[in-house]
């Protein structure tokens, strides 16, 4: 059976929750595999709101097995929040998640270090949601003082690695922040392991699991995290996350081949929103950008801080669409833009006189980047009830159109608010 993922084309935040948890019907299982709880993903139906960060959308569907796989980055004790959330809110989740045991583990040090590193940069800093995300993923790469989750359920070995680990992480601290925070061992042995006794019987080896699923047929759903333009290798660099949130990500992250993923679908705002720092071409810095912030309640679902907004960057989407090897994609907040007389729609880049398409490489390029905008006539009439793509305005089928021509994709799904019914399905 193909695979489908869902993958943001833009920095994050494009709807990605609605729309997996749209597909999720069709599927048996979904899979997070890179980020960890810097995501936050909200899906709404039957008139309840669900956040999500860590854990896979899929946990809000009883006939799905949910799945964190090895490229994830997990903090013990955000997943045991997030789950007791669910459960508390009368989920019964814990027998349909499986957690990997080659997963990394997120310490108290990465929080601490992150925190140091980004104060360092003082007005260059990253931005980022401070979850110790990044240097989670650094000591991964560096492997010396890497914990996974199949140490974390090891009682004795976790315990030995965390008294080697300690005392080094603390002079490297020191050094930074000489009156910074002192840890204890002890302490964090303790913590950790309660949370391990919780989490083991969801432990196992996915790697496994998805190619056996895949040998017996089964509908493997993968839901991106953050988006294209916060890929560590093909995004906005140094101004991304940490991990390959791009489709090159999932067999990376999963350990499913790429060949397997039939149906590559991405997910673009009607407009564009950035969290954090870092060059954003189309960024309206102004009265409009405001409106769109308010009417698209955009403000981030993990740290609360308010989204910057700017027009649709097709420059950037159709580069997201064409690393990801995208086949259809979704325009969604398109309500979001009602109102306005005339929209905007970025087609290529002025970069010192030379007009181009493609996306510069260096972020110092793409900060000195002038849209060149196509104007487009707006709409009035409220979008948030209509079913079927031929009820929307002329306009904003315009609207759309222009959109998927210029990204260079058929576009498959608009969506025209936050609830799973608020979906128009595309020559459905
Ligand atoms: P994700 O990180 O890509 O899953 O996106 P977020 O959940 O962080 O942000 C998207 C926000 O837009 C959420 O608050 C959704 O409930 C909301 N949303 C999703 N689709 C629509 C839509 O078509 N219209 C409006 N107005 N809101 C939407
Ligand atoms: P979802 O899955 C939007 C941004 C942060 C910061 C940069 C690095 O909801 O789309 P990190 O903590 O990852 O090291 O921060 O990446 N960022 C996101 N922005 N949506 C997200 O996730 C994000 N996850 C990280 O704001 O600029
Ligand atoms: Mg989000």
């Amino acid at each position: 059976m193909p695979a489908t993922s869902v993958i943001g084309l833009q920095w994050g935040d494009e709807a990605k929750g609605k729309i997996v948890d749209l597909l999720t019907e069709k599927h048996e299982i979904v899979v997070r595999y890179q980020g960890g709880n810097n995501a936050g993903h909200t899906v709404k139906f039957d008139g309840k709101t669900y956040k999500l960060s860590l854990l896979p959308t899929g946990l809000l569907h009883s006939h799905v097995k949910s799945v964190i796989a090895p490229g994830v980055v997990v903090n013990p004790h955000a997943l045991l929040k997030e789950l007791d959330n669910l459960i508390a809110g009368g989920e019964d989740c814990l027998s349909r998640l499986m957690v990997s045991d080659r997963a990394h583990v997120i310490c108290p040090w990465h929080l601490l270090e992150e925190a140091a590193f980004e104060a360092a940069r003082g007005g260059n800093a990253i931005g980022t949601t401070m979850r110790g995300i990044g240097t989670c993923y650094r000591e991964k790469m560096g492997r010396t003082h890497a914990i996974r989750i199949g140490d974390l359920i090891l009682k004795d070995a976790f315990a030995a690695k965390v008294r080697e680990i300690v005392p080094f992480k603390q002079k490297v601290l020191n050094a930074l922040n000489p009156d910074g925070e002192q840890m204890n061992a002890d302490q964090i042995i303790e913590e950790y392991s309660a949370c391990a006794e919780r989490i083991r019987p969801m432990v196992a080896d996915t790697t496994a699991f998805l190619l056996n699923a895949l040998d017996a047929d089964k509908n493997i759903l993968f839901e991106g995290a953050q988006g294209c333009l916060l890929d560590v290798d093909h995004g906005t660099f140094p101004y991304v996350t940490s991990s390959n949130s791009s489709g090159c990500g999932i067999h990376s992250g999963s350990g499913v081949p790429g060949r397997f993923i039939k149906n590559m679908i991405g997910v673009a705002k009607a407009y564009t929103t950035r969290v954090g720092g870092g060059p954003f071409p189309t960024e309206l810095d102004n009265e409009i950008g405001e409106r769109i912030r308010i009417a698209g309640n955009e403000f981030g679902t993990v740290t609360g801080r308010p989204r910057r907004c700017g027009w649709l960057d097709t420059v950037a989407t159709r580069y997201s669409a064409r690393i990801s090897g995208v086949d259809s994609i979704v325009i969604a907040l398109l309500d979001v833009l009602t109102g306005f007389d005339e929209l905007q729609i970025c087609e290529a880049y002025d970069i010192n006189g030379t007009i181009t398409r493609d996306m510069p490489s260096r972020c110092e390029d793409l900060a000195i980047a002038r849209p060149v905008l196509r104007k487009i006539a707006g709409w009035s009439e409220d979008i948030t009830g209509v079913k079927n793509f031929s009820d929307l305005p002329r306009t904003a089928q315009e609207y759309v159109k222009v959109a998927g021509e210029l990204i260079g994709r058929k576009v498959s799904i608009v969506s025209v608010g936050p609830d799973r019914k608020q979906t128009i399905h595309v020559d459905a």
